[in-house]
């Protein structure tokens, strides 16, 4: 059996016998790997650059975030390396998971920036040097402006132009860095960006979202190859995938059948399309009398190297008419949740895992991100705890999960919920953004030791 609660320390688990105040060391093999996760937009900010060159800066600007937050300063990630590579290494980590930033590598179409790219490779080689290996993602959430001004995601030009950044990024990392993300929650920006308003280009139309997501397929299909060919040597392959977001979707009411029937839909069209895409070659999907799809897209057949899965939450779906579209998507009552209303639901961390390794058997799975915001730090050490305890039991039963990016270092720009959300194990003392350990830090390391250190 196994109950939540959400007051008091918070999270019991009782299936492990274990209380919210001790941490038990989940029983994962000792080769798994350990790694925090970050973007460049949440976390770079924009000093000694006058590069104003994405969507989302423009984004920002209109308002679009929570007290007008921009990400002007971010974390100034690029003034603070050092002192955040050492708090990797605190954290015992063996894996840092970045993105290199389009719009400043290339602020406008075929010229690029060097000295940016430079910055990159320096980033690398340092943490390297602390036996902390790179995960490179090639885009998370952002495009340069002179891209989205063609129509970004629906822009027929979009998969070249990708193509030829990651070309240009391969050829200067080359060898040093093995595990590649060519685009990091595809469907997060469908969703966001093409159906809520929440990010650009805030389309508002979920009948048209085929195109977009087709294109991000062709894209990722020609990063992929292209990295292969750049990259691929005798002795040297990288490993090349997507972070997907998956959620869990439930109906909320048990006897309904249309959130039956809408949450299997969820499911199929937010969790499935975009993978099933990566072996069929099909992005295909249909919900009557609102969206539907159906390209054929030969190139991205066995694009994956690894399945990358962020995980963050399930969501209760219902009918109600009164919405546009007829869809809600809710909370249970009674759930624990984080700072942000997302229920805190580890189970879900299992059940898709043993749904991806059923689908697709060939693929090594990475959990490139999973976290909650929690500015208290109640919560973190004993989330953390029960998803890795869900990996691990998964891992018994045979699926090949290599490693765990927790989201995130630092508290830092949460898109639109502005500098309101707290991921970070490490939260930013505002007038100096010196890097203030929270407790999960210790506690964290102290599991990654007791893992690394099995017999
Ligand atoms: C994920 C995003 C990441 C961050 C976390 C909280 O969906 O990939 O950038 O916003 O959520």
């Amino acid at each position: 059996m196994r109950t939540y609660w959400s007051g008091g320390v918070l999270l019991l688990i009782l299936s492990h016998g274990m209380s919210a105040a001790q941490t038990t060391i989940p029983d994962l093999p000792k080769s798994f790997r350990f790694c925090v996760a970050t973007a460049a937009h949440q976390i770079e900010g924009h000093q000694n650059e006058t590069n104003y060159n994405s969507d989302w800066w423009k984004w920002e600007q209109t308002g679009h975030t929570k007290n007008g937050d921009t990400s002007e300063i971010a974390t100034d990630s690029w003034n603070h390396v050092d002192e955040d590579i050492r708090n990797m290494v605190a954290l015992g980590v063996d894996t840092y998971r970045f993105s290199v930033e389009w719009a400043k590598i290339e602020p406008s179409p075929h010229v690029f920036d060097e000295a940016m790219l430079d910055r990159y490779v320096s980033l690398i080689d340092r943490l390297k040097q602390n036996n902390i290996e790179s995960m490179v993602t090639l885009y998370h959430f952002t495009l340069p402006v002179w891209v989205s001004d063609q129509g970004g995601w629906e822009w027929d030009g979009i998969a070249d132009a990708f193509d030829e950044f990651t070309r240009k990024v391969a050829t200067r990392i080359g060898p040093k860095v093995t595990l590649w993300i060519t685009l990091n929650e595809p469907i997060t920006i469908i969703s966001a960006g093409y159906i809520s308003n929440i990010f650009p280009p805030a389309k508002n139309n979920i009948k048209e979202i085929g195109l977009p997501m087709a294109n991000m397929v062709r894209a990722h299909a020609c990063a992929y190859h292209t990295l292969h060919e750049v990259l691929d040597s005798n002795v040297f392959k990288p490993k090349v995938g997507i972070a997907h977001h998956l959620r869990v979707f439930n109906p909320l009411r048990r006897l309904n059948p249309f959130d039956h029937y809408l949450s299997r839909k969820f499911d199929e069209v937010s969790n499935w399309a975009i993978p099933d895409a990566l072996i069929t070659g099909v992005l295909k999907f249909s919900v009557p009398a609102l969206t539907k799809a159906n390209y054929f897209i030969p190139e991205a057949i066995g694009t994956q190297d690894f399945f990358g899965l962020n995980y963050y939450s399930r969501d209760l779906i219902s009918l109600s008419f009164r919405h546009n579209p007829p869809i809600v998507r809710s909370v249970p009552t009674e759930a624990a949740v984080s700072d942000l209303n997302w229920e805190i639901y580890p189970q879900g961390m299992g059940e898709l895992l043993e749904r991806i390794h059923d689908y697709y058997p060939d693929l090594p799975i990475w959990i490139t991100e999973n976290g909650l915001a929690d500015q208290t730090d109640e919560k973190r050490m004993p989330f953390i705890e029960a998803h890795l305890n869900e990996i691990a039991d998964q891992i018994k039963v045979g699926v090949p999960v290599e490693g765990y990016c927790h989201w995130t270092l630092n508290d830092n720009f949460e898109w639109a919920e502005g500098y309101t959300a707290h991921f970070g194990f490490y939260r930013l003392e505002p007038s100096t953004l010196k890097r203030i350990a929270r407790p999960s830090v210790e506690a964290f390391s102290k599991l990654v030791n007791a893992v690394k250190q099995k017999k």
